[in-house]
C-alpha cells in the first residue's frame, strides 16, 4: 500500500546532534520525527515510517544502564540508520562485537571506502568524515558486510541488506562530512524508498485544516510580539479561521525604533479590529524606576506582561484557545542520555490559572527556525517580519546598563536604528545573526567643538552564530564601522564615544546583562 506520506522516525539516544540530523532529513523533503529510544515497537510501527534513524549518544553500549531500544525493532522489516553510537548499539543489539579501540579518532577522519553497497552508492576512494567515539564496532553481526574503513578503525560503516540494517561510525549530518548529503540521500530514496514531496506548502494546508478541525467555531487568542514565529502564527491562523482570530500586542516600551508601528502596518490589514494594541509603556517605566540589576529587570517584566496581557484577555470576555509560537527546539530538549526531556514551553511566560482557556494551539510545534521562516514565506508575510534577528522578550532593558529611564531609551532605541540601516545597506543584514547597540553605563570625557564633553559610550555587538549557545563577532569593515561611529556620535544626543565588543561567546555572553 502507498503511503501517504514519508516518515522517518528518529530515536534519540541524547546526542548533542539529534535536530541536525532531524534537520538534514527535511531538508530532503522527508519528514522527521525525533522520539525517545526507548519508545516501543508497536508503537513505532503504528506510526508507519518508511525508515528508522538511530542517532548517536554519549553513553556507552558495554554499560549495563546504557539506553537500548526496544529489541523488536530489528523485526519490524523497516529499514535502520545507525550513527556512531547508534551503530554500535545496533552491532551490539545483533550479536557482533564493540570493543575501546587502542586509538580514539576524533575529528575529522579519512575513511577508504572497500564497497559501495547501498549506503554509499555513488561514493567510491577515500572520504572525509568527521568522527567522535570512544568506542567502535570490532566485529560486526553475522551477515553484514564492511563498506568502508578507516586508520584504526576496520569498520566505519557496515550494512546487511537483507535485514534492512545500516551503520556509519562517522557523523553524516555535520558539514565536516562533505558527502553526507549523498549518504542520506541514498539511504532515504533508494533504501527506504521516501519520495520526499514533504514541502511547505503541504505543510500550510494540513496545518490549517488541522487548526479549522481543533478550534470549530470557537475563538481564539494569540499574543503577538512581532517575532518570526508570533508572527507566522497569526499569519496562519488568520487563514484557518479569519475573524475568531483576536492577536494582542503588548507594547512594553522597550521596543525597537518604529517596531509597534511596523507590526501594526502588517496585521491591522489582515487582522482589522481583532488587533489589540496595548500601550503599557509607562506602566512598565515605573516598575523599572531605580532598578538596576538584570535579573530583576528581567523579573519586573515578565510578570508585568503577563499581567497586562491577563487582564487584556480578561477584558475582552470569552475566548476558548490560546494560540502560542512554540517551535520544534522549544519542544525537544535533546542534551540527556537518559532521552528527551520536554521543556514545557509558554511564550507569554506562563499565564494565571485563572484565564479559561479549554485548550492551546501550537501550530508551528513540529518545525525548525528555517522553516518557520519558510512557512511565512508562504504565507505572504514581508521579509522584513520573516528576517527579524531575534529580540529579547525584556527588550532594551537588557541593553541598558543600571537603570531604565526614558532618555536612556532614546539613546539606546536611536543608536541602534543606525546601526540596523547601516548594516543592512552595506549587505550584512543576512550574515549576522544578530547586531544591535547597548547603552553602556560608562561616560568619558570628549570634544564636541570647542567644548568638553562628559557622556555615554555606545556599545557596538554583532555577532554570528548557529545555535546562539556559542557565537562570534562579526568582521564589519573599517569603513561602514566607522561611519556607524560617526553617525551615531553626530545624531544622537549624548554619546560621545563608540566602541566595539570584539568578544565571542564564550567567555562572554550575546547580550550585556
Ligand atoms: P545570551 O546573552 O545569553 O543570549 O548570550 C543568547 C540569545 O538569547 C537572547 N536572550 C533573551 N531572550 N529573554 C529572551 O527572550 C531574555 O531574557 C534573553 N536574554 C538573552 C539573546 O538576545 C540572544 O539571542
Amino acid at each position: 500500500m502507498t503511503k501517504t506520506r514519508d516518515l522517518i522516525v528518529l530515536l534519540d539516544f541524547g546526542a548533542q546532534y539529534s535536530q541536525l540530523i532531524a534537520r538534514r532529513v527535511r531538508a530532503e523533503h522527508v519528514y522527521c520525527e525525533i522520539v525517545p529510544y526507548n519508545m516501543p515497537a508497536e508503537q513505532i510501527a503504528a506510526m508507519d515510517p518508511s525508515g528508522i534513524i538511530f542517532s548517536g549518544g554519549p553513553a556507552s553500549v558495554l554499560d549495563d544502564d546504557s539506553p537500548r531500544c526496544d529489541d523488536r525493532i530489528f523485526d519490524l522489516g523497516i529499514p535502520i540508520l545507525g550513527i556512531c553510537y547508534g551503530m554500535q548499539l545496533m552491532a551490539h543489539m545483533l550479536r557482533g562485537k564493540v570493543e575501546i579501540p587502542q586509538q580514539r579518532e576524533y575529528g575529522s577522519v579519512e575513511v577508504e571506502v572497500l564497497s559501495e553497497g547501498q549506503l554509499l552508492e555513488g561514493i567510491q576512494g577515500r572520504l572525509q568524515t568527521w568522527m567522535s567515539h570512544t568506542l567502535q564496532v570490532s566485529q560486526p553481526p553475522q551477515g553484514f558486510q564492511i563498506l568502508a574503513r578507516s586508520e584504526h578503525c576496520d569498520c566505519a560503516v557496515f550494512e546487511n541488506q537483507a535485514r534492512h540494517c545500516y551503520g556509519l561510525q562517522f557523523h553524516p549530518e555535520v558539514t565536516h562530512t562533505p558527502r553526507g548529503r549523498e549518504i542520506f540521500h541514498n539511504f532515504l530514496f533508494k533504501i527506504c524508498g521516501c519520495r520526499g514531496d514533504w514541502q511547505m506548502q503541504s505543510y500550510a494546508s494540513e496545518a490549517i485544516a488541522s487548526i479549522r478541525q481543533q478550534v470549530g467555531d470557537k475563538q481564539v487568542l494569540l499574543g503577538l510580539s512581532g517575532g518570526v514565529d508570533s508572527s507566522v502564527v497569526a499569519a496562519l491562523l488568520h487563514r484557518a479561521v479569519g475573524d475568531q482570530l483576536t492577536a494582542v500586542f503588548v507594547n512594553h516600551g522597550l521596543m525597537r525604533k518604529d517596531e509597534p508601528e511596523e507590526i501594526e502596518a502588517v496585521f491591522r490589514p489582515l487582522l482589522g479590529g481583532k488587533l489589540i494594541m496595548v500601550d503599557a509603556s509607562q506602566r512598565f517605566l515605573q516598575k523599572l524606576a531605580g532598578i538596576t540589576d538584570p535579573e530583576t529587570k528581567r523579573k519586573i517584566i515578565g510578570s508585568e506582561f503577563i499581567e497586562v496581557f491577563a487582564q487584556t484577555a480578561r477584558s475582552l470576555g470569552h475566548l476558548d484557545f490560546l494560540a502560542q509560537g512554540t517551535i520544534y527546539p522549544d519542544v525537544v530538549e535533546s542534551s540527556s542520555a537518559t532521552g528527551m526531556v520536554i521543556k514545557s514551553h509558554h511564550n507569554v511566560g506562563g499565564l494565571p490559572q485563572d484565564l479559561p482557556f479549554c485548550g492551546i494551539v501550537e501550530p508551528l510545534r513540529p518545525l525548525f527556525k528555517d522553516e518557520v521562516r519558510q512557512l511565512g514565506a508562504e504565507l505572504g508575510l514581508p521579509e522584513h517580519i520573516i528576517w527579524r534577528p531575534p529580540f529579547p522578550g525584556p527588550g532594551l532593558a537588557i541593553r541598558i546598563i543600571g537603570d531604565v529611564t526614558e532618555d536612556k531609551l532614546v539613546i539606546v532605541r536611536e543608536s541602534d536604528a543606525i546601526l540596523r540601516e547601516e548594516i543592512v545597506a552595506s549587505g550584512l543584514g543576512r550574515q549576522a545573526s544578530q547586531y544591535f547597540t547597548i547603552l553602556s553605563g560608562l561616560r568619558s570625557v570628549g570634544v564636541m567643538g570647542d567644548e568638553r564633553s562628559y557622556d555615554y559610550t555606545v556599545v557596538i555587538r554583532a555577532v554570528n552564530t548557529d545555535d546562539f549557545m556559542t557565537a562570534d563577532w562579526v568582521r564589519i569593515p573599517y569603513d561602514i564601522l566607522d561611519k556607524i561611529a560617526r553617525r551615531i556620535v553626530n545624531e544622537v544626543r549624548h554619546v560621545n564615544r563608540v566602541v566595539y565588543d570584539i568578544t565571542s561567546k564564550p567567555p562572554a555572553s550575546i547580550e550585556w546583562e
